[in-house]
């Protein structure tokens, strides 16, 4: 359903005449909805991971104004961004929050597209194209945060190429392509790839991987932006200390999406094999996942070997996750012993969470069905359908004037906070903005809906009946 803007004024009579210009343009070969009413935000998960990859294109090129990708002025232009130049706090922020946001809601699209079997609908490229997405969207944002040259991202770096050393036969050749020889030819290339051709790569694998419909919902993108700016203000990134080649290295935990193979790396078995096979097969796995499902329903509960397979899948990746954030925290003991963990405990961990996560989830999809047959019971039985909110005309607009009003403050106050040099509360205010906006959006939307229900009188209607004259009517019994 789309949004019809009757009431033309001059700035929406712009917008259509932009639009109605891009009719004959490849652009518009994608068609877009703007849901009239709120729909759940889970189909359209891939469009608001693309909406904060503009967002993060837009801030990126703001900050290459000032970042120089040189060995030892990288971090303090950083430094200089973050303290000095005007609105870099911000800019960073959002860059940084949005780069989080984008790998989550990435993994999330996938798991959603994997739960309700999406993918089957001749979908198989899509995924395909998806599962190769989602990777290059990590190395995407681990190149980003090696160029800053912190002490956390040499570490990373060293990591890094180690692995891609550890490559039988091609390992050295591509360790000297993408590192160079020494860390002066490492960070211009890993900032050509960051800016340039990581983004080219995703750009030609979006062309192939959305799907002509898309869903754009406004107020939604706004939430999610807000929420971005929000934990900006909230949760100002680090900027970490810089690299000192004489300074010995401390204890550092990389990102939260690669701290699962980092607690592989920590069991110190076999780099290849920890670092480059094992998560190889698990995107490898991921990959095929339309060519083994066979089912031939969609929904989770009818699929129960995926969906517990799925579930599996996903404990493995937050108790890995959650292990490679965790260090003991006995500073008594030397950095080595604290770093390293067993591989036969933590394997065998592994290995027990098939057993214990499979069954678990397929006992679990078994009740769901259970439950679902004696729901569709029950309600064959009478109906229950809980009553909605219901506003009058009046509450809305009394509830749009307030939103208005409070938007109006929030701007003035967001306004005092950056001229006060009070950035975090600017960037915070900015995001409460955004959401607020967001409401603003739904409630008009709603109130738009409500409007179109109020009967209006039909014209056809028979005349009321004249008053009987008073000498014609009956008398009525005293
Ligand atoms: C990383 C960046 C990604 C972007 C920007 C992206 C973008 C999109 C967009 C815009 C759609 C249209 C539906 C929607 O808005 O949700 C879509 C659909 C889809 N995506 Fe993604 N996606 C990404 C990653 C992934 C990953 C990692 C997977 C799975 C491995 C995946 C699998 C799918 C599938 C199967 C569909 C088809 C949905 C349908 O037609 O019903 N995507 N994607």
């Amino acid at each position: 359903m789309v949004v019809s803007l009757k009431r033309r004024n001059g700035l929406v009579d712009f917008f259509y005449w932009i639009w109605d210009g891009m009719e004959r343009t490849v652009f518009i070969g994608t068609k877009f909805s703007f849901p009239a009413r709120f729909v759940s935000p889970f189909g359209f998960l891939g469009m608001l991971t693309f909406v904060i990859f503009i967002i993060l294109g837009i801030t990126g090129a703001l900050l290459m104004f000032y970042y120089q990708p040189i060995l030892d002025r990288a971090w303090d232009s950083v430094a200089k961004i973050n303290d000095t130049v005007p609105y870099g706090f911000m800019i960073r922020n959002i860059h940084y929050h949005a780069s989080n946001a984008m790998v989550l809601l990435a993994v999330l699209h996938m798991y959603y597209q994997y739960f309700s079997g999406r993918y089957k609908i001749r979908n198989e490229i899509i995924w395909v194209t998806g599962v190769v997405l989602g990777t290059v969207t990590i190395l995407e944002a681990f190149t980003g945060y090696d160029i800053i040259f912190s002490e956390r991202a040499e570490l990373a770096i060293s990591i890094a190429a180690s692995l891609t050393n550890s490559m039988p036969v091609v390992g050295p050749t591509i360790r000297d392509a993408m590192f160079g020889s020494g860390f002066a030819d490492f960070i211009l290339r890993f900032y050509t790839m960051h800016v340039f051709l990581l983004p080219i790569v995703m750009l030609g694998l979006m062309a192939v991987h959305m799907p002509r419909f898309l869903v754009f919902d406004v107020p939604m993108v706004m939430a999610i932006s807000g929420a971005i700016f929000l934990t900006g203000g909230v949760f100002p990134v680090d900027l970490g200390s810089k690299f000192e080649p004489t300074v010995p290295p401390g204890i550092t935990v990389p990102e939260w999406y690669l701290t699962g193979i980092y607690a592989f790396l920590r069991t110190q078995y076999d780099k290849f094999v920890t670092g480059v096979l094992w998560p190889g097969i698990f995107i490898v796995a991921i990959a095929m996942t339309p060519f083994i499902d066979r089912y031939k329903k969609f929904s989770w509960k009818d699929r129960p070997i995926v969906t517990a397979f799925g579930i599996t899948g996903i404990t493995q990746v937050m108790v890995t996750t959650y292990w490679g954030f965790y260090i003991t925290p006995d500073v008594t003991k030397p950095l080595v012993a604290r770093l390293v963990i067993d591989p036969i405990f933590f394997y065998l961990i592994m290995l027990l969470l098939v057993p214990i996560g499979f069954g678990f989830s397929y006992m679990m999809i078994l009740l769901a069905k259970e439950s679902e047959r004696k729901a569709k019971l029950a309600a064959s039985k009478g109906p229950h359908k809980a009553s909605p909110i219901n506003l009058s005309g009046k509450w809305i607009n009394w509830l749009i004037i307030g939103l208005l009003a409070f938007q109006v403050y929030l701007n003035i106050a967001a306004y005092n906070a950056a001229l006060s040099g009070m950035k975090n509360f600017a960037l915070f205010l900015t995001g409460l903005i955004l959401m607020v906006f967001a409401g603003l959006f739904h409630l008009y939307r709603h109130g738009l809906n409500e409007a179109k229900k109020i009967p209006t009188p039909s014209p056809a209607e028979p005349e009321s009946p004249k008053p009987l004259d008073s000498k014609e009517s009956p008398s009525l019994p005293q």
